[in-house]
């Protein structure tokens, strides 16, 4: 209830409330005006590249490598095809499978979905480049879990990334970090098995 000077139970007057509203309003008001006024950047003009092979470095396992391919090539048949590794698998070729996946800037891909060209300036992981001694790939081979093992660069990028960004993983985090790679093979019990283990979740 107000006072005669128009005090709440705050004590702040009804004055005070107004100068005081005013000032963090006309702060509001002014920061967009600012903005509106800064010209729009001028937008970049489109780069045309091919059809002809181009020259591309692409950071791959922490080396930069120059390549001459044709702007259409995926990373995975540039992977594959040019650099020679050819750990990363292409079974569907379309994004169906995750035999594919490699890691972009930290981040699980298909490779049969991205094109070469756009990984320029990331960095680039394949299998090759978690090494043999990986948590991942030792757990793989501990609980035996692969059969014609056609799919497994790809469990195995996608559990590295599971695990280096969540320590002790549940099985509904490794559930999740693998739900865009298929096993024909049904090998997803020791799949399972390894990375809670690799993670330190088991
Ligand atoms: S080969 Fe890329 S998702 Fe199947
Ligand atoms: S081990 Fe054969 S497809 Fe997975």
């Amino acid at each position: 209830m107000a006072d005669e000077k128009g005090r709440g139970s705050t004590g702040l007057s009804r004055r005070k409330f107004i100068t005081g509203v005013g000032t963090v309003v006309g702060a509001g008001v002014a920061m967009p005006s600012a903005t509106l006024l800064k010209p729009a950047p001028a937008e970049a003009a489109p780069v045309a590249l091919g059809p002809g092979a181009v020259s591309l470095t692409l950071n791959v396992n922490g080396k930069d490598v120059t390549v001459q391919v044709e702007p259409r090539e995926t990373l995975a048949e540039v992977l594959r095809n040019h650099l020679d590794l050819t750990g990363t698998k292409i079974a569907c070729d379309r994004g169906g499978c995750g035999a594919c996946t490699v890691m972009l800037d930290g981040k699980t891909v298909y490779s049969c979905m991205t094109l070469a060209v756009d990984a320029v300036g990331k960095k680039v992981v394949t299998v090759e480049g978690l090494g043999e001694d990986h948590p991942v790939i030792q757990a793989f081979v501990k609980h035996d879990a692969l059969q014609c093992g056609y799919c497994t660069p790809g469990f195995v990028v996608s559990g590295a990334a599971l695990v280096a960004r969540k320590k002790n993983p549940t099985l509904e985090d490794v559930k999740e970090a693998i739900c865009g790679n298929v096993c024909r093979c049904g090998t997803y019990m020791g799949i399972f098995a390894a990375l809670r283990e690799a993670g330190g979740g088991a």
